[in-house]
C-alpha cells in the first residue's frame, strides 16, 4: 500500500502529477458544464491538485481525503488563500459514513484503484449527489499490475466496460469514457505509457 502520508510534502513536486490534474481539470469542466452554483466534492483529493483548479469555476469545493498528510499540506495552500470558496475534510468512506452535504458534481482523480471496497463506496458517491448530478472519476485503465509493482494492494486500473457495471449497479447511468492523459512510467528500465481515463456517470 502506498504511504500517502509518507509522500504527500514532496507530492506537488512532480510536474507530472500537476500537469496530469490540469489536463483532468480541462476535461471535467468540458464534460460536467460547471457554473457560478455549482458545488463540489472531489474524493481523494490528495493536496488538492483537482479541486483547486475547479474552484474559481464553481461555487464551493470540498476536498475530501483520508490521509492526514495530504490534508496537512492542503491545509497550507488553504490558509495561503488558495480558494476562499474551498474546505478540507477527512473523509474515508469505506468505514466512514457519508456527511449530509449534497453536491451538483463529484470527481476523483487517481483515487479509485486505491479504494478496495468500491461497491461500498460507489453507491455513497451517488448517494453525495444532488438528483441528476454528475460524477467525474478519472483514474487508471485496467493495466498488468506494472504501475505499482508487485504487492500494492490496489486494483490493477479498471477495465471500462466492468466499472460501467458497477457504476450502474451503485445508481448511476450510463457512464461515458474517455481518454484524457496518459502517464509514463519506467518499468524494469523501459518507459511505459498508462492511460487514464474520465468517466462520466449521471445520478440516475
Ligand atoms: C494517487 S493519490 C491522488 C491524489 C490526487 N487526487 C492527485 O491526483 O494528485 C490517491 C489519494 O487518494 C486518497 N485515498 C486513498 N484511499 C482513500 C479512501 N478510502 N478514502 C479517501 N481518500 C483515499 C489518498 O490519501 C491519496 O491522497
Amino acid at each position: 500500500m502506498t504511504d500517502f502520508n509518507a509522500v504527500a510534502a514532496s507530492w506537488d513536486d512532480d510536474p507530472a502529477k500537476v500537469l496530469r490534474a490540469r489536463q483532468v481539470a480541462e476535461a471535467v469542466r468540458a464534460a460536467a458544464q460547471l457554473t457560478p452554483a455549482t458545488s463540489v466534492l472531489e474524493y481523494g483529493c490528495g493536496t488538492g491538485l483537482l479541486g483547486l483548479s475547479l474552484a474559481p469555476h464553481v461555487a464551493r469545493v470540498t476536498l475530501a481525503d483520508s490521509s492526514d498528510g495530504m490534508l496537512e499540506v492542503l491545509g497550507r495552500k488553504l490558509a495561503g488563500g488558495a480558494a476562499p470558496n474551498a474546505r478540507a475534510l477527512k473523509l474515508d468512506l469505506t468505514h466512514q459514513p457519508l456527511p449530509p452535504d449534497r453536491y451538483d458534481l463529484v470527481c476523483s482523480l487517481m483515487t479509485l484503484h486505491h479504494v478496495h471496497d468500491l461497491d461500498r463506496v460507489l453507491p455513497l458517491l451517488r448517494a453525495a449527489l444532488v438528483p441528476g448530478g454528475t460524477l467525474c472519476v478519472a483514474d487508471l485503465d485496467a493495466e498488468d499490475g506494472s504501475f505499482h509493482g508487485p504487492g500494492a494492494g490496489v486494483h490493477h486500473g479498471f477495465d471500462r466496460a466492468a466499472l460501467g457495471a458497477r457504476l450502474r449497479a451503485a445508481g448511476f447511468g450510463e457512464p461515458a469514457f474517455s481518454t484524457v492523459h496518459q502517464i509514463e512510467r519506467v518499468v524494469d528500465g523501459a518507459t511505459r505509457r498508462f492511460d487514464v481515463f474520465l468517466a462520466v456517470a449521471r445520478a440516475a
